[in-house]
Parts: structure tokens; C-alpha cells; sequence
């Protein structure tokens, strides 16, 4: 949606939310969700510690960024950071991306080996790179190989199965007929669930997410469980778009980087309640000690520090001093400058204020150091 002048409009205003709004029960398999959303894939943060950080604050279900099938098969510390799973981490899908339909079969295996509950299939990928290794986005123009590897990882995998979908390749019509050979694929092979991104691959990340397609493909699949992505940046967007399309749950991206409170505002709108107030600055402080603990664990103390500076300056969008603390966090080089910033900024209580409900695309990647092309 953009208004004459160009600008993105608000998608949702609280008035907007009516208080008597009750999705359906949301399951992935076996596993009912809580509330009708999920972390979703986000290559270079939802790792381990980013997902159990949401979970504590009401996140139901969530997806590992996308792991390339080879890195798995070669073993190794690439196959550790991406898999690493704790206890408080299920139900949890691995999200696979690969070019062959043997070797993402095999992938899979190993990704049940290593405790995931569900495997999901990444058809979405827009990066140049990926799309010219015939991963992720590629697949979803040629739905023959697509349609091979979803055949050969479901021989293996005998739980749930998912998907990552963009609404298409780009505009045309053979585009969109091969977005349809795919996603009934997927109901004739029991997929579980399917994610679908209202943009297209060749829009990457520009331009509005397509809700009314997610609209129309729920109402054309009611039997199938589909969550729908693209522009949830507050709980607000994700209830809007519960009631706009009837899409079974929610993908959660960007909207939840910096902001895993999302989801237990989404759960008050759900009950129809108000929406909570923001975090205040110590509960904000207690959240990112915790990520940054777990961030340790997962990556030990040097790495970690540079780890969390993308996620400090995506924490910071909640703090009033927000301009102030995102510039300190990216000085962040060591577990002292990180200590320094949260008793500088962290130690007193006070209100927190909402991200903006319209993040800056490029923000989104500027502190993961690296190009938009770079991130899946
Ligand atoms: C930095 C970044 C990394 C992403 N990595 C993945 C990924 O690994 N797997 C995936 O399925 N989607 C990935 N996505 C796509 C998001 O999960 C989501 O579908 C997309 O951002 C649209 O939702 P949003 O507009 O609400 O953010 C990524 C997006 C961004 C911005």
C-alpha cells in the first residue's frame, strides 16, 4: 500500500482490531500452538539464542535460519552453529537450502539426528548467489526439481514436513503456475504447513507484501495449514493480518529482530486485551542479558560480542535514548564495552517506547555487515 505521495502507509491502526477476533487452532503434526505464530527464518540472527529469547516472551514455534544442505553433509563447526538446539528450543524446524534432491534428503536425515522436530524446505530465497547455485527462489521457478527434492526429502522424513514459498518468481502467468504445481505438491505429500512470502522473488524485499494473495490462497486451500509473511513489523500487522487473509498463523521476521515481546502482544490482542505497553528499560536489560548469554554459549565470548551488536542496535529501537545507545552498541567490540553500555543506558527503570511499525529495509541488514544481497 503506498499513498500518492510514495510513502508507505500504516497498515494497521489499534482502532482497527476488533476484540471479538478468535483465529482457529494453529498445528504444525502434531503440535498446537499457543498463539497462531511462529519466529520465523532470518539467516544471521534467528539462531539458538535468538529463538529461545522470543519463546520465553511467548513464542510458540520457530525455524532455524536457512542451513545449506552441503555445510550439514560436510560436518563440522558449520553444521554445529546452525543445529545447535537446547531444551527449551521445541518444536523447532530446520530450514534447509540446497540444489540437489539427494543430498537435501540426506540433509534432513541429519537434522532429524540432531533433534529438530520439523524439516522445512526453503523454495524462497531471492539472494543472487543462492538463486544462481539453483537454491532457495530458483527452485521455485523450476517446480520439476522442486517437486523431486520434496519427493525424495519425504521418503526420509516420516514427521512433519514444511515449506518456505515467495508468492511466485516475478509477475507473470507461467511463474504463477508453477507456484501452484508446487504448493498442491505439498498437499499431496502431507506437508504439514506451508510459509508463504507476499512478494514475489524478483521484488526481494522491495515494494509491499501481497496480502490479498494469501487472502485468496487460504480461501482456495482451507484444508491447508498456510502461515503468511511479509510486512508483520508489530503485533498489530500480525492480527491484522489473521483477520485480512484467514492464513492459519503467522511468520514473524523482521518485526520480531530486537523485539521478542511481539509475541506476548500478540497473545493480549488474541485474548482481547489491550495491547501491553512496551517493555520498560529493565525488563529490556534482562532480555538482552539473556541473549547475550546464550549468544556466549553458542558462539563463546569473542564472537559473541560481535554477534550482539546487530541485535543491540535492534534493541535499541525500544530504548527513549534509542539514537544514543543503537551508536554505542555499534562501538561494541567486547563483553566490557557491552557491560558499559547496559550501565550506562540499562541501569534505571523507565518506559520503553514501540519500534517504528515501519522499519527501514536497509536498516535491516546495515548491522549483520552486510550488502541486502548477502542475506537470504
Ligand atoms: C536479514 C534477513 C534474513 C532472512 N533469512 C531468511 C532465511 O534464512 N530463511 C527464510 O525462510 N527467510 C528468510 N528471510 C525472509 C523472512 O523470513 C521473511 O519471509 C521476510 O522478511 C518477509 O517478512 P517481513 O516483511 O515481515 O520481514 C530473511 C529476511 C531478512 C530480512
Amino acid at each position: 500500500m503506498l499513498t500518492e505521495s510514495g510513502q508507505r502507509a500504516q497498515r494497521t491502526t489499534p482502532a482497527e482490531i476488533p476484540t471479538s477476533f478468535a483465529p482457529r487452532p494453529c498445528r504444525i503434526g502434531a503440535f498446537f500452538l499457543a498463539i497462531p505464530a511462529m519466529q520465523a527464518g532470518l539467516a544471521g540472527y534467528s539462531d539458538m539464542a535468538m529463538r529461545v529469547v522470543a519463546r520465553r516472551r511467548g513464542c510458540p514455534y520457530a525455524v532455524t535460519e536457512a542451513l545449506l544442505d552441503r555445510v550439514l553433509l560436510a560436518g563440522g563447526r558449520g553444521r554445529e552453529k546452525g543445529s545447535v538446539l537446547c531444551p527449551e528450543d521445541h518444536p523447532v524446524a530446520g530450514q534447509l537450502l540446497g540444489s540437489h534432491a539427494h543430498e537435501m534428503a540426506a540433509a534432513a536425515r541429519i537434522l532429524l539426528d540432531c533433534g529438530f522436530d520439523v524439516i522445512d524446505l526453503n523454495f524462497a530465497c531471492p539472494v543472487r548467489k543462492v538463486m544462481g547455485r539453483c537454491r532457495g527462489g530458483y527452485l521455485l521457478g523450476e517446480p520439476a526439481e522442486a517437486i523431486e527434492m520434496m519427493q525424495r526429502v519425504r521418503d526420509v522424513v516420516p514427521g512433519p514436513l514444511t515449506m518456505k514459498l515467495r508468492r511466485a518468481v516475478d509477475e507473470s502467468s507461467a511463474a504463477a503456475d508453477n507456484f501452484q504445481r508446487i504448493f498442491e505438491k505439498a498437499l499431496e505429500l502431507e506437508f504439514a504447513a506451508v510459509a508463504v512470502h507476499g512478494r514475489t522473488v524478483q521484488q526481494k524485499y522491495t515494494g509491499l507484501a501481497d496480502w490479498t494473495f494469501l487472502r485468496k490462497l487460504k480461501s482456495r486451500y482451507p484444508q491447508a495449514t498456510i502461515f503468511g509473511s511479509g510486512d508483520v513489523f508489530t503485533a498489530e500487522d500480525a492480527m491484522r493480518m489473521l483477520m485480512q487473509t484467514g492464513v492459519d498463523g503467522v511468520w514473524i521476521a523482521r518485526g520480531a529482530i530486537g523485539n521478542p515481546w511481539i509475541f506476548r502482544e500478540l497473545s493480549a490482542l488474541i485474548r482481547g486485551d489491550a495491547l501491553p505497553p512496551p517493555p520498560g528499560i529493565l525488563e529490556q536489560r534482562q532480555a538482552i542479558l539473556e541473549h547475550y548469554a546464550l549468544a556466549t554459549a553458542l558462539y563463546g565470548e569473542d564472537q559473541a560480542s560481535r554477534h550482539m551488536r546487530k541485535m543491540g542496535i535492534k534493541y535499541a529501537k525500544l530504548h527513549p535514548q534509542g539514537a544514543v545507545v543503537w551508536r554505542e552498541f555499534i562501538d561494541v567490540r567486547s563483553r566490557m564495552d557491552w557491560q558499559g553500555v547496559l550501565d550506562r543506558h540499562y541501569h534505571q527503570d523507565g518506559p520503553g517506547i514501540r519500534p517504528p511499525s515501519v522499519p527501514d529495509a536497509q536498516d535491516m541488514f546495515r548491522g549483520c555487515g552486510l550488502a541486502s544481497e548477502a542475506c537470504p
